[in-house]
């Protein structure tokens, strides 16, 4: 009695002393509800960490994890042992969830499914090496996520949002980089500057491996929390738990700090936008992520200087969940043969272009792509061939004149030759070749042709 009563003083006292985010007033922790006289081992229950969780356990409530156990009630599979693995917390483990009788507050997927076992941490707040771990890894998720039934896991495994871009991850092993590029880069560095709101030490990684480095993971595009509405189009009683709106419409600009700013943009946006080099850069072309600039017709340009090309809207700006529409195509399990697609391989899926309702075929959507795609390559080829010898124009870093050294020609040549290269290469690293945006790709490559034809090349 004493003992659990200075537990409770304790408790008490940080509970006042935490910072925001925790339930204020974490009132006494009670009797636990009925129903549990089962828990009695590692497992606590998600409703004792409401006692200091609060909002964090509220928001949890309202997610279908919560309502795992009730989903398989309802199709009368409530008891089925293959079933409860994913659908509950810790069953088949020592502690773990047995029946709704004794170990309700373990149903549906809890705070421990993710986090562990909790009892430790609840009789011993102040303690910090018995914190739960917060672990951002896909691998939380993947054990769950996975199989024939729903592969998101897997897929997600064989897209590039799974590893550190290769370059980067022995950067960041070194200690280096991680501050320019780890907002889009890095899964880790992301979490704690963007998520948490801290400032992130510059040797975060420093001698990880590629594998053991977080990209992009399931928890920096899902929240894995809470119902967030951020998904306009979501399939009836869902929700996706998207951190960011999956739909966006920005007004084209080409201020510099618009094209980088994030907020603007949709989920992908977040990452797949401008980093705010202009014609006028000398050592670096546009970098790999213009997608959503060019999605909308934008393009950055030096402050105060007029747009180097027309602004067009792209038809495919209005497809009903943008990117999310021709990357992320998903289709329900069939058979072993005709396993589930979850989108998370983030490869283009034709059928996608039907389910939104805009194209009649898969084949028809491909066909107009394949012919897009040989006039934009066309276009491309011409641009670079007219360009001639890389040594007269091409980006510092690329093989071209040295940093500093002026491109050939007089200063008016030289300006004109910059903007080519700008207009080529973000043409060709938008990636898409005209798909994202199909007159304003050819606008960029016909104002590239006819800038060159102006410096006679
Ligand atoms: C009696 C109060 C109390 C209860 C009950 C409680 N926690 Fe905590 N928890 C804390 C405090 C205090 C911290 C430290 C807060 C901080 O550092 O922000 C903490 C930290 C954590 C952290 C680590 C946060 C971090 O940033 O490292 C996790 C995860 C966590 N709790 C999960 C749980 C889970 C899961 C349960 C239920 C099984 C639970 N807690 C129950 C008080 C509690
Ligand atoms: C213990 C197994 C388990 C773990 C671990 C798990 N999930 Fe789930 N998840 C499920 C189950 C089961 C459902 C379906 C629940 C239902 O429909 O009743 C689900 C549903 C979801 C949904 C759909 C929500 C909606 O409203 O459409 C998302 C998104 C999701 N999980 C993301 C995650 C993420 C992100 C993680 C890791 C941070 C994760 N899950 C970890 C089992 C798990
Ligand atoms: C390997 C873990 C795992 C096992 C085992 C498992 N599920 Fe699930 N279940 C999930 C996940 C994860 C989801 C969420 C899928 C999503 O939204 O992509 C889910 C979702 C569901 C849904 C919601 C509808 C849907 O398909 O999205 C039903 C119904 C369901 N499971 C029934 C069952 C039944 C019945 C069994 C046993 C025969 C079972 N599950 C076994 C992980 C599992
Ligand atoms: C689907 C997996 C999953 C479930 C279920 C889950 N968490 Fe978490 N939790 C995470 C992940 C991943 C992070 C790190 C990312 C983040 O904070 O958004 C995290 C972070 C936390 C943190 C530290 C940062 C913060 O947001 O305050 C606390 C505390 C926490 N969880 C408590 C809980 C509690 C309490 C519950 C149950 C009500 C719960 N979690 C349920 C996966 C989960
Ligand atoms: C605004 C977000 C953002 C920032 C900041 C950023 N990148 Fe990237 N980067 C991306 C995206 C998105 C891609 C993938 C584009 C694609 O696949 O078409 C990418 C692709 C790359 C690639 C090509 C990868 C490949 O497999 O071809 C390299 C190399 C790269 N980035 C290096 C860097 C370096 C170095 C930095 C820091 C100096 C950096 N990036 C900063 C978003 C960013
Ligand atoms: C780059 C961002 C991103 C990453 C990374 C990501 N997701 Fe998603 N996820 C989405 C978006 C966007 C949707 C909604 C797709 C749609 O509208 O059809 C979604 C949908 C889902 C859904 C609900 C649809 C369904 O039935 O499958 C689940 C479950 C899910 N994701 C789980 C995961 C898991 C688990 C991981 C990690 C292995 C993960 N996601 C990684 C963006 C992401
Ligand atoms: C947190 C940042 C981030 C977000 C959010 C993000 N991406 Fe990416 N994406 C990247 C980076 C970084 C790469 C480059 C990975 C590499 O090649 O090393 C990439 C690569 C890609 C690729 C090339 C894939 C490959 O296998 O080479 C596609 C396609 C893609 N992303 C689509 C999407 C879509 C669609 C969304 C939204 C649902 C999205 N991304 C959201 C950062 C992000
Ligand atoms: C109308 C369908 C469509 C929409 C909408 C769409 N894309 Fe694409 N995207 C494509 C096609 C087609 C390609 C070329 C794919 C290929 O060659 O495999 C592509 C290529 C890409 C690539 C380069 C992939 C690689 O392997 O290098 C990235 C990255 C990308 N898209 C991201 C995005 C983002 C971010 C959005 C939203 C702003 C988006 N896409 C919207 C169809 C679309």
């Amino acid at each position: 009695m004493t003992r659990s009563s200075s537990i409770r003083c304790l408790i008490l006292a940080v509970c006042f002393l935490s910072p925001a985010g925790l339930g204020l007033l974490c009132p006494p922790p009670g009797p636990q509800p009925p129903g549990n006289s089962g828990l009695t081992g590692k497992y606590i229950g998600s409703e004792r960490c409401s006692q200091c969780h609060a909002n964090t356990h509220t928001s949890w409530l309202a997610t279908l994890h919560s309502g795992a156990l009730a989903t398989l009630e309802e199709m009368g599979q409530g008891e089925n042992a293959e079933c409860l693995g994913c659908h509950t917390v810790g069953f088949g483990e020592s502690g773990g969830f047995v029946n709704r009788a004794t170990t309700d507050a373990l149903a549906g997927v809890g705070c421990e499914s993710c986090h562990g076992p909790g009892r430790d941490h609840v009789e011993n707040v102040a303690d910090i090496n018995l914190r739960p771990p917060v672990n951002i890894a896909s691998s939380v998720c993947g054990r769950c996520h996975t199989g024939a039934n729903h592969p998101t896991f897997e897929q997600w495994q064989q897209s590039g949002h799974a590893l550190v871009t290769e370059s980067l991850a022995s950067s960041f092993a070194q200690g280096n980089q991680l501050s320019s590029c780890g907002t889009c880069h890095s899964g880790d560095y992301r979490f704690l500057a963007i998520q948490e709101g801290q400032s992130v030490p510059a040797d975060l990684l420093s001698g990880k491996s590629r594998e053991e480095m977080n990209a992009v993971a399931c928890a920096t595009c899902h929240d894995p929390h809470g119902r967030t509405g951020n998904a306009p189009f979501a399939d009836s009683g869902r929700d996706y738990q998207l951190r960011y709106p999956e739909v966006a419409y920005p007004t084209a600009t080409n201020t510099l700090a618009a094209t980088t700013d994030p907020t603007r943009f949709n989920i992908c946006g977040q990452c797949h936008h401008s980093r705010g080099n202009t014609w006028q850069d000398t050592s670096r072309p546009p970098h790999h992520s213009v997608q959503s600039n060019v999605y909308v017709g934008e393009m950055p340009v030096p402050d105060g200087t007029q747009p180097l090309t027309l602004s067009v809207n792209s038809p495919h700006a209005l497809v009903r969940e943008q990117c999310s529409s021709c990357h992320m195509y998903r289709q329900d399990f069939m058979s072993e043969i005709a396993p589930a697609i979850s989108g998370h391989t983030f490869e283009v899926n034709f059928a996608g272009c039907v389910a939104s309702g805009c194209h009649p075929a898969a084949e028809n959507a491909q066909a107009l792509a394949a012919t897009l795609r040989s006039s934009v390559q066309a276009l491309l080829d011409d641009v670079k061939t007219r360009l001639g010898d890389p040594a007269t124009w091409e980006y510092s870093c690329c093989g071209g004149p040295a940093d500093g050294q002026p491109i050939a020609g007089t200063a008016d040549e030289r300006d004109t030759l910059k903007k080519v290269r700008f207009l080529y290469y973000y043409a060709l690293y938008d990636g898409s070749y005209g798909v994202h945006n199909p007159g304003y790709t050819r606008n960029m490559l016909l104002t590239a042709q006819g800038l060159l034809t102006s410096i006679g090349r």
